[in-house]
């Protein structure tokens, strides 16, 4: 009996319960959760997933600008109805390089985790353009604007810092892709440019907003045609181990 009167003593004294519980769960959490931080298949490494091309990162970075992320998720839930619709579920590892993820939480218009290579260039001018000449229900804001904006050295050199950023995080940026980087930057919407895929395997280089000037329609739309697109699912086998 003697232990349980002492435990009388803990239910008779509110806070000495509140600092005890406190402990207990503390652990529990910290047993749960810590280990997370350092096993390796925490994020199953998956073939095909590389950082992003500076262009893209430009890309990216309109998008949050933007506020892209406030009507787009960028993350396909494991259901059918999503599936069916964006094709296959979004994994931990194609969320690896973005910081800070995009999975967004409200639809107003579709998830756009797979939208890469499902549109054409011109589809994606003409619809940010205007959305209602490609979609007539759509209630999309019209991001014209975008064409106008020339993208310069100092934009390029923007995307590099950035990328400078994301290598103290742990992407595996090579110092050759960083001295690339400014150089990349424009190759990208040079067809006939230095091929930035040889540094970023499966990078799209083409002019994509079709004028001669490099705006950042040109980015958002490297951006957006190159979502989901890194992770060949022809060939994909989830590891169900993990
Ligand atoms: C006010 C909400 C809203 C905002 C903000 C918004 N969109 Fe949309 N978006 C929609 C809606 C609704 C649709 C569906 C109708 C359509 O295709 O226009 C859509 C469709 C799209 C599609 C076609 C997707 C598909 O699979 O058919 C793309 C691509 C897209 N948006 C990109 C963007 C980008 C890039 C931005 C930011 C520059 C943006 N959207 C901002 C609402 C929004």
């Amino acid at each position: 009996m003697g232990l349980l009167d002492k435990h009388g003593a803990i239910e008779r004294h509110a806070t000495l319960l509140l600092v005890l519980s406190f402990l207990v769960v503390s652990i529990g959490g910290i047993v749960q959760i810590v280990p997370l931080f350092y096993l390796d298949n925490t994020i199953e490494e998956v073939e095909g997933m590389r950082p992003y091309a500076p262009l893209e990162i430009a890309g990216r970075e309109i998008y949050r600008r933007e506020g892209c992320y406030v009507c787009h998720s960028q993350m396909v839930r494991p259901m059918r109805d999503e599936v069916e619709r964006y094709g296959h579920y979004s994994l931990a590892a194609e969320s690896m390089y973005d910081h800070p993820f995009q999975w967004g939480s409200k639809r107003t218009g579709p998830d756009l985790a797979r939208v890469g290579g499902r549109y054409s260039d011109d589809w994606h001018v003409q619809h940010m353009i205007k959305p209602q000449s490609v979609v007539p229900e759509s209630i999309m804001p019209a991001y014209g604007f975008l064409m106008n904006r020339e993208l310069d050295r100092a934009d390029a050199e923007k995307a590099q810092d950035i990328m400078g950023v994301y290598r103290m995080l742990g992407h595996p940026y090579t110092d050759e892709m960083m001295d690339a980087a400014v150089d990349d930057f424009f190759a990208q919407v040079d067809q006939f440019g230095d091929p930035v895929a040889d540094r970023y395997p499966g990078a799209q280089q083409r002019n994509f907003d079709g004028q001669d000037a490099l705006t950042e329609m040109d980015a958002v739309i490297a951006y957006l045609q190159m979502l989901g697109t890194l992770v060949d699912f022809e060939t994909f086998v989830p590891d169900a181990s993990r």
